[in-house]
């Protein structure tokens, strides 16, 4: 209990409180403050003002991308016994604008392609007598676009990423262009060769090759490949047959000793459900992938007489996706 002088103490002291002057509102900080943000309006209201402008003299009216002139091309795709992800497929690609064909490679000579699949928009179904890996470039009929789009049933990229892609590929029609790249490079000893994958890409920053699981090349190169009286092309095909394996290095060979140039690698996302998907392992998860591959190499500079692979270091890039010059 307090005590009774103490009370009367406390009483004077809230007397004494509540006569003495009220304090003067310090007269300083509220006025800086309303000039601080005076200052700040008016700094971003200069900052909208620069940023309008630019933007009205820097875009160009007609930047949407219908107005572009787009290049038309035709889809070749190889399947095999996985009807869902080939609905999916061409459910996908029959949308895309720049897509004029899906030529659908059916290799599987023991089942007919399904009912459904003729009736899909835009779908050719290109059947063959042989199951062969390189029924992906012989092509039966002579595309109806000078663009090719070889592609996995199991790859999927946008639509607007496949423009991108037959872009980049207008600009220089007889490279073969895609966002798969592979290194080449010779073995230690320089009497063989290496096959590397994208990690050693990414880390050198070169490369040899794109796949053609997901690439655009110009259809010449189909006859090319499928050539029944070239001696050499015979032999190289022979050997993708009897390896099941190297069509893709095989065709990188038939363009590359054309141009003598590099393929374009281009940056372009793309979802590989053959990667991710144990249940859709393709060829490439198998354990001596790459010493058929290198198998491959050898033998295909053997019959070429030369190895054409010329190894560059250049990613082209959708200019609208990136900031700095
Ligand atoms: C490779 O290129 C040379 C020179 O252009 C040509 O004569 C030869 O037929 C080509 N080889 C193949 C297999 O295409």
């Amino acid at each position: 209990m307090r005590s009774r002088g103490a009370v009367a103490q406390a009483a004077a002291a809230a007397a004494a409180a509540s006569v003495a002057p009220p304090l003067v509102p310090p007269r300083g900080r509220p006025w800086s403050l309303k000039v601080a943000a005076c200052a700040c309006l008016w700094v971003c209201g200069v900052l909208c003002l620069l940023f309008t402008t630019a933007w009205l003299h820097l875009s160009i009216k007609d930047n949407n991308d219908e107005a572009l002139d787009i290049v038309e091309c035709v889809v070749r795709v190889n399947t095999f016994r996985r009807d869902d992800l080939l609905a999916q497929f061409v459910n996908h690609y029959a949308k895309c604008p720049c897509v004029h064909e899906i030529a659908v490679v059916w290799s599987d000579v023991e089942r007919r392609p399904p009912e459904w699949l003729k009736e899909m928009p835009k779908v050719r179904v290109e059947r063959h007598a042989q199951d062969s890996l390189n029924n992906r470039f012989n092509a039966l009929q002579v595309p109806t676009r000078p663009a090719i789009f070889s592609v996995d049933d199991d790859i999927f990229i946008t639509c607007e990423g496949l423009l991108g892609a037959l872009e980049a590929w207008r600009a220089a029609p007889s490279q073969m262009v895609g966002p798969a790249p592979r290194l080449i490079a010779p073995d230690d000893d320089h009497r063989g060769f290496r096959y590397l994958r994208w990690w050693h890409v990414w880390w050198n920053g070169r490369y040899s090759l794109v796949l053609t699981k997901v690439a655009v090349f110009h259809r010449d190169y189909l006859a090319i490949y499928a050539d029944r009286a070239d001696p050499v092309l015979r032999e190289v095909r022979a050997h993708v047959d009897a390896h099941r394996n190297c069509e893709d290095i095989a065709m990188s060979f038939v363009v590359a000793n054309r141009t003598r140039a590099p393929p374009i690698w281009v940056r372009l996302h793309y979802d590989d459900y053959g990667q991710s998907f144990a249940s859709h392992a393709g060829i490439s998860a198998a354990k001596d992938h790459v010493a058929v591959r290198e198998a491959c190499i050898q033998r295909f500079a053997e019959l070429f007489g030369r190895f054409p692979l010329v190894t560059a270091h250049h990613k082209t890039i959708d200019a609208r996706s990136s900031w700095i010059w």
